[in-house]
């Protein structure tokens, strides 16, 4: 599978050992998991590392892992993931998290369509679902602008900071995928 994914502004490289450093710096920073969950502990975030840099196919169970790289400057500005959440529907969830520091400038969003246009044409998705906080609006917004559309809202949901909140359940189905990419020029 391919190890590198480029964008005008971005490139997502699979996930490796050497990210360790990254991957422990994001997940056990509060701020960047205020609305994804709480804080995981080392251990925690060892296991989930040990598993997204294990071989991946449609059938695993564990996320498929991106860090995304600007290109301008080569930094690490976040991470983006997908799951497969039903085999025989060819549907996956995305998950993403941006650094504070690169946040507002279009990468979350950018970097949700190229995934998504990466896995249809590679993978063979047909469908994307992503979950956020009903809160967060933020987040909520990059889904709508990656063209993602509000099914549901669920109440008490998930545990963030010991309350339970609401969540946003979104979807893109085949039909609504890559309507700008001409418009990019992809
Ligand atoms: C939420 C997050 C992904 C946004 O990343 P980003 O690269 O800044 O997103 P983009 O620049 O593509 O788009 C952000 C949009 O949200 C809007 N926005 C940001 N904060 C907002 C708020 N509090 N209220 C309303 N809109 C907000 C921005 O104005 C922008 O919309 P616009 O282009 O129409 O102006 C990033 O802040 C993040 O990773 N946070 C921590 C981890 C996380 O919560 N991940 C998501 C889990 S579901």
């Amino acid at each position: 599978m391919n190890k590198q994914i480029l964008s005008p502004r971005l490139t997502l490289t699979r996930l490796a050992r050497q990210d360790w450093e990254l991957i422990h710096s994001i997940y056990s920073n509060p701020a960047l998991m205020k609305h994804i969950g709480e804080v995981k502990s080392d251990e925690e975030i060892r296991r989930t590392f040990d598993k997204e840099i294990a071989p991946w196919s449609i059938k695993s169970t564990h996320w498929l892992t991106w860090i995304i790289n600007e290109n301008s400057s080569c930094n690490n500005v976040g991470l983006i993931s997908i799951c497969t959440r039903n085999l025989e529907k060819l549907t996956a969830e995305v998950g993403f998290i941006i650094l504070e520091a690169y946040k507002g400038k279009g990468y979350a969003t950018e970097a949700i369509k190229i995934i998504i246009e990466f896995a249809v044409d590679t993978l063979g998705f047909k469908k994307f679902i992503a979950v956020c906080s009903e809160e967060h609006l933020g987040s909520r917004r990059v889904l709508e602008k990656a063209g993602m559309f509000l099914d549901e809202i669920v109440p008490n949901c998930t545990q963030i900071d010991g309350k339970l909140v609401n969540d946003c359940l979104y979807s893109l189905e085949s039909g609504y995928f890559f309507i700008d990419r001409d418009a990019r020029g992809i």
